[in-house]
């Protein structure tokens, strides 16, 4: 006990975490008392579970202690791998030198946690690799990501039941009456592309796939670092994509020489018949 509060004392935390009574991870967010708002089911036995983007674990962690079956945690381990605009994308040598994750490693360690974590690029997950999931779950994701609607297309196929989504809509943009993004990318603070209103977010859940989206909730999360970032939670079922492996890319094979046509009146003139 005394080697792991060690431990988690000496390890930067993005979520709260309760790790064995009365030692506690000094995360950048606290979600436990915001948990009830996310419509996550009370129990989620013999099911399998996606958190996607799951740093520390908690909502992973959160689906095993729910009873799901299964649980799989994808994230990445280097962060040249998250999509930076060229001109905000810091230098090779200003990028943490070890892998990430060991927050998660301890915290699995000490929750005696059976979560998998799995490290690829949400754009590369495929359910030919991973399976199907009966719930889905992506927070705070998309909304720094460069081709959200990509991202969207791959949850949908990764996902035989529910998507539950978690993401910031713009303040500004949820007074118009349609589906709008703001584009931030060249913004000083933390690398966010496209920042959608309530609206948007439900249409691009339609338009990836999902036949059912409702808004379930919004709300504001502080940090423990100052500031708040606004949620809306949306529950999003029927997926017409569900299962179906990512195409994989036609590379070009072969290149043949285009026919020009010729101005000598050869323009639409028939093809020649086959010589006897
Ligand atoms: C802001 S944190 C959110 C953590 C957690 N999902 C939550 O709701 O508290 C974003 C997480 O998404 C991960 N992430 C970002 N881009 C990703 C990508 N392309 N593929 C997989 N994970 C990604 C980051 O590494 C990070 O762990």
């Amino acid at each position: 006990m005394q080697d792991l509060s060690a431990q988690v004392a000496a390890t930067g935390w993005y979520h709260t975490l309760e790790l064995a009574p009365g030692l506690v991870t000094d995360g950048m967010f606290d979600l436990r008392p915001w948990v009830g708002r996310y419509g996550l089911p009370d129990r989620l036995d013999g099911l399998r579970v996606l958190d996607v983007g799951s740093w520390d674990g908690f909502w992973a962690f959160e689906a095993e202690r729910r009873g799901a079956a299964e649980v799989v945690a994808l994230d990445l381990d280097d962060e040249r791998e998250l999509d930076w605009p060229p001109r905000r994308r810091p230098a090779e040598d200003a990028f943490p030198p070890g892998p990430r994750g060991a927050g998660f490693a301890l915290a699995h360690a000490a929750l005696g946690s059976r979560v998998a974590r799995v490290v690829c690029n949400l754009y590369d997950a495929d359910p030919a690799d991973l399976g199907t999931f009966d719930l889905v779950f992506c927070g705070m994701v998309l909304i720094h990501l460069r081709d959200q609607l990509l991202a969207l297309e791959r949850i949908a196929r990764l996902c035989r039941g529910t998507f539950i989504s978690a993401e910031e809509p713009s303040r500004l943009l949820d007074r118009l009456p349609f589906p709008a993004s703001r584009y931030l990318a060249d913004r000083d603070a933390a690398v966010v592309y496209w920042m959608p209103n309530r609206r948007g977010w439900r249409a691009m859940l339609r338009s990836a796939g999902f036949d059912r989206v409702r808004e379930h909730a919004t709300f504001t999360v502080p940090s423990r670092r100052g500031f708040a970032v606004r949620h809306v939670v949306h529950h999003a079922s029927g997926s017409v994509l569900a299962g179906q492996p990512v195409p994989r890319p036609r590379r070009v094979t072969e290149t043949r020489p285009v026919p020009v046509l010729g101005d000598r009146g050869d323009r639409g003139s028939p093809p020649s018949p086959p010589p006897d």
